[in-house]
C-alpha cells in the first residue's frame, strides 16, 4: 500500500545554509510520528516545505501518491494538509469561534456549515466554553490548542504539530498526549515535533531524528531512546531505556 506520505531526499537551502540534506521518511495513513532534534536540526524546515510555505531545493514530497513539493499552502491544505506554527499564529483580536472558522471556510463555503464544523471542532478539542472570548485572552496552553483546532478544523489526513507542548505545565502536557491520541484515533496522521520527551515517546509509533538537516535515525521510540548516535546528537543518557 502507498504511504500516506512519502519524503524523498528532500533538501532545503537558504543561501549557503542547507537547513534540510536528503531527508527521506514515510508516514502511514493513522500513524504517529515524532520528529526530534537539536534546536536548529532543520524540523521547522521539514514543516514549511511540506505544508507549502517553501519550496524544496531538492528532493520529493508525495502526498496519497501525488507530487505536492512547491505548491502553494491553500493546495497542500485542499488536499489533506494541516500545520501548527512553533510560535503561534493566531488572529488575537478575533473570537476563538472566528480564528477556528478559518480553517472550517476551506471546506464549507457556507457560513453556517463552517459555523457548525468549528463548534464540533472546538467540542473535540475541549475549548468550546471560551468560543466567544477574544483569542487574546486565552492561556498559552490554550492559544496551542486553538490552533491544534483552527488546523482539525480543514479536515486533514495529516496533521504536523510544531512543538504545542512546549511552555506547557506537565499536567497540560499530558491532556495534550490524549488529545493527539483522540486526534489519531479518529484516522489523522500526526508528524509531531516537539523537545518534550514525555509528550511524544509514549504515543509515537516512529521516530525521526534530525541533526544539522540530516535524517540520523528512523525507528520505534525504543530503539531511538537506544540509539547512541542519537542521544549523543540530541537525548543524552536520561532517555536511555532501562537494562538497554
Ligand atoms: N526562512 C529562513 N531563512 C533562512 N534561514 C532559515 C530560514 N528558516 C530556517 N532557517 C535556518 O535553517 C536552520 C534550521 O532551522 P529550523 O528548521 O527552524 O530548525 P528547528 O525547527 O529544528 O529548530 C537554522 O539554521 C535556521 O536558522
Ligand atoms: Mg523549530
Amino acid at each position: 500500500m502507498t504511504p500516506l506520505l512519502e519524503v524523498e531526499r528532500l533538501t532545503k537551502r537558504f543561501g549557503g545554509l542547507t537547513a534540510n540534506e536528503d531527508v527521506s521518511f514515510t508516514v502511514g495513513e493513522g500513524e504517529i510520528a515524532g520528529l526530534i532534534g537539536p534546536n536548529g536540526a532543520g524540523k521547522t524546515t521539514v514543516f514549511n516545505s511540506l505544508a507549502g510555505f517553501f519550496a524544496p531545493s531538492a528532493g520529493s514530497i508525495r502526498f496519497r501518491g501525488e507530487e505536492i513539493a512547491g505548491l502553494p499552502p491553500e493546495a497542500v491544505a485542499a488536499r489533506g494538509v494541516a500545520r501548527t506554527f512553533q510560535i503561534v499564529r493566531i488572529f488575537k483580536g478575533m473570537t476563538v469561534l472566528e480564528n477556528v472558522l478559518v480553517g472550517a471556510l476551506l471546506r464549507h463555503r457556507a457560513v453556517p456549515d463552517a459555523v457548525a464544523r468549528a463548534r464540533e471542532a472546538l467540542r473535540f478539542t475541549g475549548l468550546e466554553r471560551r468560543a466567544a472570548d477574544p483569542a487574546g485572552r486565552l492561556t498559552v496552553a490554550e492559544q496551542k490548542r486553538l490552533e491544534v483546532t483552527r488546523a482539525l478544523a480543514t479536515e486533514p489526513r495529516l496533521l504536523l504539530l510544531d512543538e504545542v507542548m512546549a511552555g506547557l505545565t506537565a499536567a497540560e502536557v499530558q491532556d495534550a498526549v490524549e488529545m493527539v491520541r483522540r486526534i489519531r484515533d479518529r484516522g489523522i496522521a500526526c508528524v509531531v515535533v516537539e523537545h518534550v520527551m514525555e509528550g511524544i515517546m509514549p504515543i509515537a509509533d516512529r521516530m525521526l531524528v534530525l541533526e544539522r538537516g540530516r535524517l540520523i535515525a528512523d525507528g520505534p521510540p525504543r530503539a531511538i531512546a537506544n540509539d547512541p548516535a542519537v542521544i549523543a546528537a540530541y537525548l543524552g543518557e536520561e532517555y536511555r531505556a532501562p537494562g538497554a
